[in-house]
């Protein structure tokens, strides 16, 4: 018979804040023990899978330095069977800082992480979307920085760094490309010892002055180099509606903006080019109208994937996921998931058609504000009905929303 081929886990070991210092050594001595432990006292393995503490037993010391396990794989495999990539790492708690413009101090151009953040622990395994998607992406980027660190020719095979993710608004683009940023300084953590997030604000970027708008491409690029010298920095930079530059092109094409904007954008599409040659440096962008994105920058992404609106059982995965929030807060009792919640449950699936993931994540609080208003734990069931009937009467009131737009009378512009 065959041997079943080996499947690659990654086992990702968060420390405590107390822990966070500790050195090299100690750090190779928990990823040994941790592995041990998962080898000899769990039996199978599942994809992004946070593994309890109290399943596992390691000695104290060990156990001490440890917030949380997280295991993914590809599919579900048993550990005697599975190859374990072990990342120990310690979360950066100061969170972000924003640089602004010399002329104006509430504007912000870039906010600047170090990862991995605290801010988005987690956040990866909240998103949920169709088997592959995330995946995909995740080996799509690291396949990317592996050509750079081989010194792949660029002049013969063609990539940028550059990911694109588009679709419908609160589909979770922009957390998916924090939480990609995340994920590669917790996997890459043995190529880059440090990594950063700029998070770009375009509209600030192109919006707003062009003439202005040029010193600050400069300013920021320059900035993006010189974190980039260092080699041993993954510099992860997030371009958010990336549209803003198209709108930037057209303003210049109408003549509004003449020849400032159009150099802006093209300063921009200049530097992304001289990105290339960095080892260490990854774009993430994200648009929700696909149509309007400048057409030379969807031309620099090697990736476009589109982000849409959740199918029913990806919506029924993050209806559980609240559900099981609000069970761990106190506001839902911790009833067992009878066949009877399972099928109230199923109802909100379906209910929810439309929906993105971001208007999932705000129906349990309007049902519970509209249909529970009690401080004791509502039964899993009746909170399930309440979450269907918030989804029917959201549905209905943006029925009502949109009648009301499109009878109501044009203003002379
Ligand atoms: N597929 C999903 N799974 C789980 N949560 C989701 C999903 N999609 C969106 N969310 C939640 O919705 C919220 C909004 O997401 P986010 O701002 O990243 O969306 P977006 O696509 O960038 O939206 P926009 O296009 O308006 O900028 C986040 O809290 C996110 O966790
Ligand atoms: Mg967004």
């Amino acid at each position: 018979m065959a041997e079943a081929a080996v499947k690659l886990a990654h086992v990702e070991i968060c420390l405590t804040r107390e822990a966070a210092g500790v050195s090299k050594a100690n750090r190779e001595e928990i990823a040994r023990t941790v592995e041990h432990a998962l080898r000899t006292q769990l039996d199978m393995v599942h994809p992004e899978t946070k593994v309890s503490l109290s399943c596992l037993t390691l000695a104290p010391d060990v156990a001490n330095c440890i917030r949380d396990i997280v295991v993914d794989c590809e599919e579900s495999c048993p550990c005697w069977n599975a190859q374990f990539v072990t990342h120990v790492f310690a979360l950066h708690e100061e969170g972000s800082y924003d640089e602004t413009t010399e002329d104006d101090p509430t504007s912000t151009v870039f906010t600047h992480w170090e990862l991995p953040a605290q801010q988005f622990h987690g956040l990866w395994e909240s998103l949920e979307y169709e088997a592959g998607i995330k995946p995909h992406l995740l080996e799509f980027a690291s396949t990317s920085l592996l050509f750079s660190s081989r010194q792949v020719d660029h002049n013969l095979i063609s990539w940028n760094h550059v990911v694109l993710l588009h679709g419908p608004p609160g589909t979770g683009k922009t957390s998916l490309c924090q939480a990609m940023a995340q994920k590669l300084s917790v996997r890459l953590s043995s190529t880059f010892a440090r990594a950063e997030l700029l998070e770009v604000n375009s509209h600030s970027l192109f919006s707003k002055w062009f003439s202005e708008s040029g010193k600050l491409v400069s300013k920021l690029f320059s900035y993006i180099h010189e974190l980039a010298e260092d080699e041993e920095t993954l510099v992860c930079i997030l371009i958010d509606e990336v549209e803003s530059l198209a709108a930037a092109r057209s303003a210049s094409m109408n003549g509004s903006e003449p020849s400032d904007s159009i150099r802006v954008v093209n300063s921009l599409l200049t530097q992304l080019d001289r990105l290339k040659s960095r080892k260490n440096v990854i774009v993430l962008t994200t648009s929700n109208i696909t149509e309007a994105i400048d057409v030379a920058f969807v031309d620099r992404a090697d990736i476009r994937q589109y982000i849409g609106l959740p199918v029913e059982s990806v919506r029924r995965s993050i209806l559980r996921s609240c559900i099981v929030e609000l069970q761990r807060a106190g506001v839902v009792a911790q009833d067992e998931l009878s066949a009877e919640a399972e099928s109230a449950l199923d109802d909100c699936a379906r209910a929810t058609h439309g929906l993105s993931g971001r208007g999932l994540r705000k129906l349990p609080f309007q049902a519970h504000a509209r249909f529970i208003r009690s401080t004791n734990p509502a039964s899993l069931v009746g909170f399930l009905r309440a979450i269907h009937d918030a989804a029917r009467a959201e549905a209905a009131s943006s029925v009502a929303a949109s009648a009301a737009t499109s009878t109501a009378p044009v203003s002379a512009a």
